[in-house]
């Protein structure tokens, strides 16, 4: 896997991106997990976007051909304030990005503004403390809700040190 932790690893599965889409990664951090996604994207595109220009910047260095091939882009660039058009993405994916786990969680009506109609939302967390994710779905379903998203599935992962949850949301009907 070429030093991708076992949590970006199994988040690349869980978001399961398919060939020709488009992904957006919101916290994408050094971009370990858009390069695993790139590789899956035959004809697709993925943009990451991070707050830290320190981490677009590292994730820019290692997707560097990627990015020269069109199929990786990088934004500096708070959710919230981001330029993004609406509709755009068939797949939104965020990894350990706390602010979908707290109140208010504003950036969920971000999210789906830029989902595609059809489109999925992928959550992951991998909390510190044992028991940690029991009843993650359930607060994810009501953080969510407001900004009519809806949970559709909830899996859990062996991700040495510690598991994982992915949390699968779509626009509600
Ligand atoms: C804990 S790190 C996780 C990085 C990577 N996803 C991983 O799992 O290794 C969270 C990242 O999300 C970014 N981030 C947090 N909130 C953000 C927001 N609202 N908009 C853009 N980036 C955000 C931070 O700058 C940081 O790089």
């Amino acid at each position: 896997m070429g030093g991708a932790s076992a949590r970006l690893a199994w988040a690349a599965e869980m978001a399961a991106p398919q060939p020709g889409e488009r992904v957006l990664e919101v916290g994408c951090g050094h971009g370990v997990l858009l390069s695993l996604i790139a590789e899956r994207l035959a004809g697709g595109s993925v943009l990451g976007l991070d707050r830290s220009p320190t981490m677009t910047a590292a994730a820019l260095r290692r997707n560097r051909e990627d990015v020269a091939a069109g199929r990786v882009a990088v934004q500096t660039a708070e959710l919230a304030a981001a330029d993004l058009p609406a509709e755009a993405f068939d797949l939104v994916v965020a990894v350990h990005v706390g602010a979908f786990w707290r109140s208010p969680a504003e950036d969920f009506g971000v999210v789906r503004r830029v989902l595609a109609p059809g489109g999925r939302f992928v959550l992951v967390d991998q909390p510190l403390t044992p028991g940690a994710a029991d009843g993650r779905a359930t607060r994810i379903a009501a953080l969510a809700a407001p900004y009519r998203l809806a949970v559709t599935g909830v899996h859990t992962g062996d991700t040495p040190p510690r598991p994982s949850i992915a949390i699968g949301l779509c626009v509600a009907r």
